[in-house]
């Protein structure tokens, strides 16, 4: 099966929709990688590495000609109506971002071509999705050089200094909307040293916000923003105002502001207005990421930097363009896991039933298969705040690493325990209620015996310590996962204590000997379980 790889022409564009890593990858399974010469260049990707990885380094045509072709951006209408897609054969297939409602002329083009073609803008918010989420990997890396390019231009240090000199006092900053995007500025922003604060109208960022090492700033107004799927919904206007009077105060103290809102489907909310800017010290630096929707701020111009009254305003809508060579490799990597999940070179089929492909699906041989219909099975979306992918490289805190953590996104909050487990739970509850009556105040003969009696107090530590354990582990936020891990390991010494001091060596097996051993056995599981992985996330982080 060919896969082709074609240059990206927009000429703002640096990206390519793969890195050799990633390349070598497809070719150890089974494809058979064509890229366009040059494709690689402005990432700093020579053409070479490509071949070292065994990809064939083709024309244009060829590599247009594959049987799947993989870019970043939508393919380019031309004013003429025709398009650079022209070039793919009959029944072939396009991988890229299509945002297909906003592109109808280009699906009517693709159509005629009866190609099929699968949108990555549209790959769903669920945790099985979270490797594929190409969105997500670029609002990471958007998120993170927003702070670069607001120190850039800032006049002063981000971290507090105290010099021979004189004192430095730290930079502010305030970032709006903590999805994906502001969640990795806020890391990047406090890795450097800033003191910084975050707004969202979703109340579920507050402990991802705290995690980080965030302040989480509220007004006094109860009403949430949680819309479906882990995004925003519209805010009333009471709420808004509310937003806007704690903006004005924000104004006055800030240095940096970096907007991130976004309400899907809507164009960007305005929350910054002239008169904030106005507010601002000199100096002071705005990075508007929702420029490409028309900005959060009012004076946002798209694709540009202005000034105003002393304040520079970023405009860019090409973040993730300016850092090429791992926004290449990061897209690559969701591409990868993507057509692994549609079959890999070997088995590769679009299956209707697949609730992270189908999604995607734009058009099918020519036929437009999009908006999908609703998922049989579908798995509730993740919220966007807390997704693996986010998690800012300088983070300082434990971050809510690869767990949709966008889990690709659990929401902060827990999710409630099911209605099965809560009837299992309670049937195993008056079971041993029923048990314990009967032994304690029935006239079984087995009341007498000393061992039985024993085995009961056992069992009802045992029931009481399932129903403690389950509501703990149930009704703790994912982002303390870590900590309650710690948590549960030093229990489980306890209880290798416990189970040591239990067994009895006198010669018979008791019934309390026998839990004991279990419950040794089970806890050390748990402990060596905990070490493992602490290992794994400690090798996440490591350089
Ligand atoms: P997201 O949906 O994960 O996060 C947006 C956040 O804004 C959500 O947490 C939402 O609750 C919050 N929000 C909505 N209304 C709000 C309000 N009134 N006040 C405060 N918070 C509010 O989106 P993601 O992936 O983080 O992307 C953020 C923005 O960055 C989007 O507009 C996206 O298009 C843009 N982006 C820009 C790039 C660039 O180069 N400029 C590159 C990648 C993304």
């Amino acid at each position: 099966m060919q896969l082709g790889i074609v240059k990206e022409t927009r000429p703002e564009e640096r990206r390519v929709a793969a890195s050799p890593t990633v390349v070598a990858k497809w070719v150890k399974g089974g494809w058979e990688v064509a890229i366009e010469r040059g494709a690689g260049d402005s990432a700093s990707y020579p053409d070479s590495q490509y071949e070292a990885a065994g990809a064939a380094v083709v024309d244009r045509q060829v590599a247009w000609g594959a049987d799947i072709v993989v870019k970043l951006r939508p393919p380019v209408m031309h004013p003429d109506g025709t398009c650079e897609a022209d070039q793919m054969r009959e029944g072939a297939t396009l991988i890229s971002y299509i945002f297909p409602a906003e592109s109808p002329a280009l699906l009517e083009r693709l159509a005629v071509k009866k190609v099929t073609v699968l949108a990555m803008d549209q790959v769903p918010r669920i945790s099985r999705a979270q490797k594929m989420d190409a969105l997500s990997s670029m609002a990471n890396i958007a998120g993170y050089r927003s702070v670069i390019e607001a120190a850039n231009r800032f006049g002063s240090f981000f971290t507090g200094q105290i010099t021979a000199a004189g004192k430095v006092r730290p930079a502010k900053v305030l970032i709006i909307g903590g999805g994906v995007a502001g969640l990795a500025a806020l890391g990047c922003a406090k890795g450097m040293g800033a003191i910084v604060r975050a707004f969202d109208v979703r109340p579920s960022v507050e402990d991802q916000v705290k995690s980080l090492g965030g302040e989480f700033l509220t007004v006094k107004i109860a009403e949430s923003g949680e819309g479906q799927g882990g995004y925003a919904k519209e805010m009333s206007k009471e709420f808004l105002e509310a937003e806007y009077a704690l903006f004005r105060e924000q104004a006055k103290d800030v240095d940096i502001v970096i907007t991130t809102a976004l309400i899907p489907g809507k164009p960007a909310p305005k929350l910054w207005f002239a008169d904030m800017v106005e507010l601002m010290k000199p100096g002071s630096v705005i990075v508007d990421l929702a420029a490409e929707k028309g900005g959060n701020c009012e004076l946002t111009k798209p694709g540009e930097v202005i000034e105003h009254k002393g304040v520079t305003i970023v405009g860019y809508t090409d973040l993730a363009s300016r850092m090429p060579h791992v926004a290449s490799d990061l897209y690559g990597t969701n591409l990868l896991h993507f057509l692994d999940e549609m079959g890999g070179a070997a088995g590769h089929k679009i299956d209707h039933e697949n609730d992270a492909v189908r999604p995607a699906l734009v058009l099918e041989k020519g036929v437009k298969s999009w908006p999908p219909p609703p998922m049989k099975k579908a798995e509730a979306p993740v919220a966007p705040s807390i997704r693996p992918s986010a998690a800012p490289a300088l983070a300082p805190a434990p971050v809510p690493v690869a767990t949709k953590a966008k889990s690709h996104g659990h929401g902060a909050a827990a999710k409630p325990p099911s209605k099965t487990v809560g009837m299992v739970m309670a049937g195993i509850g008056i079971v041993a209620a029923i048990a314990f009556v009967a032994l304690r105040y029935g006239k079984a003969d087995a009341l007498a015996s000393e061992s039985t009696r024993e085995l009961l107090q056992h069992l009802t530590v045992f029931v009481m310590a399932i129903f403690v354990g389950f509501q703990v582990v149930w009704n703790v936020a994912p982002a303390l996962h870590t900590p309650l891990m710690s948590v549960t390991n030093a229990i489980s010494g306890i209880i290798v204590v416990g189970g040591l001091l239990g067994t009895r060596t006198d010669g018979v097996l008791h019934s309390s000997t026998i839990v004991a051993i279990a419950a040794t056995l089970f806890a050390t599981i748990n402990i060596a379980g905990g070490f493992l992985v602490t290992r794994r996330m400690l090798a996440m982080f490591r350089k």
